[in-house]
């Protein structure tokens, strides 16, 4: 099948790719840019482990095509994690046992970076929802919301 050149920013950085139009940004991010932190579950839009940042906003990258990026600005887990270490929001989904087996944890922090980007002291409710399109099998779920709420919490201005 034909191949087609796509321009696009990932992870602050400019980078072209050649992609066949079958294949989903998901797959292009991938197998296209090496950049295999975003997991694919289902395929189908239903799971969100293969969430990603575009142009400002979470987006189930097995949904939208590579070719549909083109000139788009596209955040992955990696660009939202540190080189080294981790990030708060991950060292809190560790440390309040918001992961086991991790399968959902890229789009878990994808999401949660996205909302405490826009909103620093988000609620219990405001994380909830943040979080209602992310499926995890394994967590119940209030490991990942006592995680979010905790570093919530963290953002609270000092008293004195
Ligand atoms: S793999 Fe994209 S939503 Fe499940
Ligand atoms: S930690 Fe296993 S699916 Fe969420």
């Amino acid at each position: 099948m034909k191949k087609h050149p796509v321009e696009l920013t990932v992870n602050g950085r400019p980078v072209s790719m050649t992609v066949e139009p079958r294949q989903s940004l998901a797959d292009c991010l991938r197998g296209e840019l090496g950049l295999t932190g975003s997991h694919l579950g289902c395929e189908h839009g239903v799971c969100g482990a293969c969430t990603i940042i575009v142009d400002g906003d979470p987006v189930r990258g097995c949904l939208m095509l590579g070719v549909q990026a083109e000139g788009c600005d596209v955040q992955t887990i990696e660009g939202v994690s540190p080189r080294v270490g981790l990030s708060e929001i991950q060292a809190a989904l560790r440390e309040f046992h918001g992961l086991q087996c991790g399968f959902c944890t890229p789009g878990m922090v994808v999401v949660l970076h996205h909302l405490f980007s826009g909103n620093p002291q988000p609620s219990e409710a405001e994380i909830r929802e943040a979080i209602s399109g992310q499926l995890c099998r394994c967590t119940g779920y209030q490991g990942i919301v006592n995680a979010a709420k905790a570093v919530a919490a963290r953002h609270q201005p000092k008293t004195v």
